[in-house]
Protein backbone atom coordinates (compact mmCIF):
# COMPACT_ATOMS: atom_id res chain seq x y z
CA UNK A 1 0.00 0.00 0.00
CA UNK A 2 1.34 3.03 -0.37
CA UNK A 3 1.92 6.06 1.92
CA UNK A 4 -1.18 8.76 1.54
CA UNK A 5 -0.89 10.30 4.89
CA UNK A 6 0.10 13.72 4.60
CA UNK A 7 1.61 14.52 7.97
CA UNK A 8 3.75 11.37 7.67
CA UNK A 9 4.94 12.78 4.38
CA UNK A 10 5.71 16.39 5.39
CA UNK A 11 7.39 15.11 8.88
CA UNK A 12 9.57 12.51 6.76
CA UNK A 13 10.49 15.29 4.55
CA UNK A 14 11.83 17.45 7.47
CA UNK A 15 13.67 14.57 8.30
CA UNK A 16 15.49 14.19 5.31
CA UNK A 17 16.15 18.21 5.37
CA UNK A 18 17.40 17.27 9.37
CA UNK A 19 20.00 14.75 8.13
CA UNK A 20 21.45 16.76 5.45
CA UNK A 21 21.48 19.82 7.88
CA UNK A 22 23.40 17.24 10.46
CA UNK A 23 25.74 16.15 6.99
CA UNK A 24 26.41 20.31 6.87
CA UNK A 25 27.13 20.58 10.35
CA UNK A 26 29.93 17.85 10.73
CA UNK A 27 31.64 19.21 7.39
CA UNK A 28 31.94 22.95 8.87
CA UNK A 29 33.33 20.72 12.16
CA UNK A 30 35.58 18.97 10.10
CA UNK A 31 36.31 22.10 8.17
CA UNK A 32 37.20 23.64 11.73
CA UNK A 33 39.07 20.72 12.73
CA UNK A 34 41.38 21.14 9.80
CA UNK A 35 41.94 24.63 10.17
CA UNK A 36 43.15 23.66 13.57
CA UNK A 37 45.88 21.54 12.32
CA UNK A 38 43.33 18.30 13.64
CA UNK A 39 43.29 16.49 10.11
CA UNK A 40 42.09 12.96 12.13
CA UNK A 41 39.41 14.80 13.89
CA UNK A 42 38.90 16.38 10.54
CA UNK A 43 38.66 12.75 8.66
CA UNK A 44 36.34 11.57 11.17
CA UNK A 45 33.91 14.10 11.18
CA UNK A 46 33.88 14.09 7.04
CA UNK A 47 32.82 10.45 7.00
CA UNK A 48 30.19 11.75 9.73
CA UNK A 49 28.75 14.35 6.98
CA UNK A 50 29.02 11.63 4.72
CA UNK A 51 26.67 8.92 6.99
CA UNK A 52 24.23 11.65 7.68
CA UNK A 53 24.00 12.11 3.49
CA UNK A 54 23.23 8.46 3.30
CA UNK A 55 20.23 8.57 6.28
CA UNK A 56 19.00 11.33 4.03
CA UNK A 57 18.98 9.52 0.94
CA UNK A 58 17.20 6.62 3.25
CA UNK A 59 14.52 8.95 3.53
CA UNK A 60 14.83 9.95 0.53
CA UNK A 61 14.14 6.18 -1.18
CA UNK A 62 11.46 5.32 1.37
CA UNK A 63 9.48 7.52 -0.03
CA UNK A 64 9.65 7.18 -3.50
CA UNK A 65 9.45 3.40 -2.88
CA UNK A 66 5.52 3.98 -1.24
CA UNK A 67 4.85 6.75 -4.03
CA UNK A 68 4.77 9.93 -1.94
CA UNK A 69 6.73 12.81 -2.70
CA UNK A 70 10.08 14.08 -2.05
CA UNK A 71 9.85 18.06 -1.23
CA UNK A 72 13.22 19.16 -0.75
CA UNK A 73 13.92 21.93 1.60
CA UNK A 74 16.58 24.78 2.28
CA UNK A 75 19.34 23.56 4.34
CA UNK A 76 20.04 25.68 7.22
CA UNK A 77 23.61 27.43 7.53
CA UNK A 78 25.87 25.65 10.41
CA UNK A 79 27.90 27.80 12.69
CA UNK A 80 31.51 27.74 11.74
CA UNK A 81 33.58 28.23 14.67
CA UNK A 82 34.11 27.12 17.58
CA UNK A 83 36.58 27.87 20.85
CA UNK A 84 38.29 24.19 21.17
CA UNK A 85 37.46 20.79 19.46
CA UNK A 86 36.10 20.02 22.95
CA UNK A 87 33.56 22.28 21.84
CA UNK A 88 32.90 21.10 18.63
CA UNK A 89 32.49 17.56 20.57
CA UNK A 90 29.76 18.93 23.03
CA UNK A 91 27.69 20.99 20.19
CA UNK A 92 27.90 17.39 18.06
CA UNK A 93 26.24 15.56 21.22
CA UNK A 94 23.64 17.92 22.12
CA UNK A 95 23.10 17.95 18.54
CA UNK A 96 22.53 13.95 18.08
CA UNK A 97 20.06 14.67 21.66
CA UNK A 98 18.43 16.92 19.24
CA UNK A 99 17.95 14.11 16.18
CA UNK A 100 16.78 11.81 18.56
CA UNK A 101 14.44 13.48 19.72
CA UNK A 102 13.27 14.38 16.26
CA UNK A 103 13.25 10.17 15.34
CA UNK A 104 11.54 9.37 18.33
CA UNK A 105 8.68 11.68 17.15
CA UNK A 106 8.61 10.64 13.65
CA UNK A 107 7.95 7.21 15.48
CA UNK A 108 5.19 8.24 17.77
CA UNK A 109 3.15 9.74 14.96
CA UNK A 110 3.92 6.73 12.92
CA UNK A 111 2.41 4.64 15.60
CA UNK A 112 -0.42 6.99 16.33
CA UNK A 113 -1.30 6.84 12.46
CA UNK A 114 -0.79 2.94 12.30
CA UNK A 115 1.63 3.37 9.44
CA UNK A 116 3.00 -0.20 10.53
CA UNK A 117 5.78 -0.06 7.20
CA UNK A 118 7.14 3.36 8.82
CA UNK A 119 7.46 1.88 12.09
CA UNK A 120 9.37 -1.20 10.41
CA UNK A 121 11.65 1.28 8.47
CA UNK A 122 12.49 3.96 11.16
CA UNK A 123 13.48 1.08 13.96
CA UNK A 124 16.54 0.91 11.99
CA UNK A 125 16.66 4.80 12.76
CA UNK A 126 15.86 4.58 16.50
CA UNK A 127 19.03 1.97 16.81
CA UNK A 128 21.42 4.11 14.72
CA UNK A 129 20.91 6.88 17.28
CA UNK A 130 21.98 4.47 19.48
CA UNK A 131 25.44 4.08 18.03
CA UNK A 132 25.69 8.00 17.04
CA UNK A 133 24.89 9.31 20.31
CA UNK A 134 27.55 6.11 21.75
CA UNK A 135 30.18 7.37 19.55
CA UNK A 136 29.88 11.47 20.20
CA UNK A 137 29.74 10.91 23.76
CA UNK A 138 33.04 8.49 23.63
CA UNK A 139 34.91 10.68 21.96
CA UNK A 140 33.86 13.56 24.38
CA UNK A 141 34.80 11.56 27.05
CA UNK A 142 37.98 11.04 26.60
CA UNK A 143 38.45 14.82 25.66
CA UNK A 144 36.86 15.91 29.17
CA UNK A 145 38.83 13.37 31.64
CA UNK A 146 42.54 14.61 29.59
CA UNK A 147 44.66 15.87 32.32
CA UNK A 148 47.09 16.70 29.52
CA UNK A 149 44.43 17.90 26.80
CA UNK A 150 46.92 18.68 24.31
CA UNK A 151 48.81 15.35 24.12
CA UNK A 152 45.51 13.27 24.34
CA UNK A 153 44.24 15.59 21.21
CA UNK A 154 47.22 14.40 19.39
CA UNK A 155 46.81 10.75 20.46
CA UNK A 156 42.69 10.96 19.40
CA UNK A 157 43.53 13.09 16.13
CA UNK A 158 45.74 9.89 15.08
CA UNK A 159 43.61 7.07 16.20
CA UNK A 160 39.78 8.75 14.25
CA UNK A 161 42.05 8.99 11.16
CA UNK A 162 41.95 5.33 11.14
CA UNK A 163 37.78 5.15 10.99
CA UNK A 164 36.90 3.50 7.91
CA UNK A 165 40.17 2.16 7.52
CA UNK A 166 39.62 -0.57 9.39
CA UNK A 167 40.25 1.20 13.01
FE1 LIG B 1 21.60 10.87 11.17
FE2 LIG B 1 23.70 11.48 13.31
O1 LIG B 1 21.94 11.15 12.91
Amino acid sequence: MFLKDQELISALNEQINKEFYSAYLYLSMAAYADSMGLSGFASWLEKQAKEELEHGMKIYKYLQDRDARVALDAVEKPKAEWSSIVEVFEDALEHEFKVTESINKLMDLAVQKKEYATISFLQWFIDEQVEEEKSFKEILDILKSADNLQRVVSQLDRELAKRGKGG
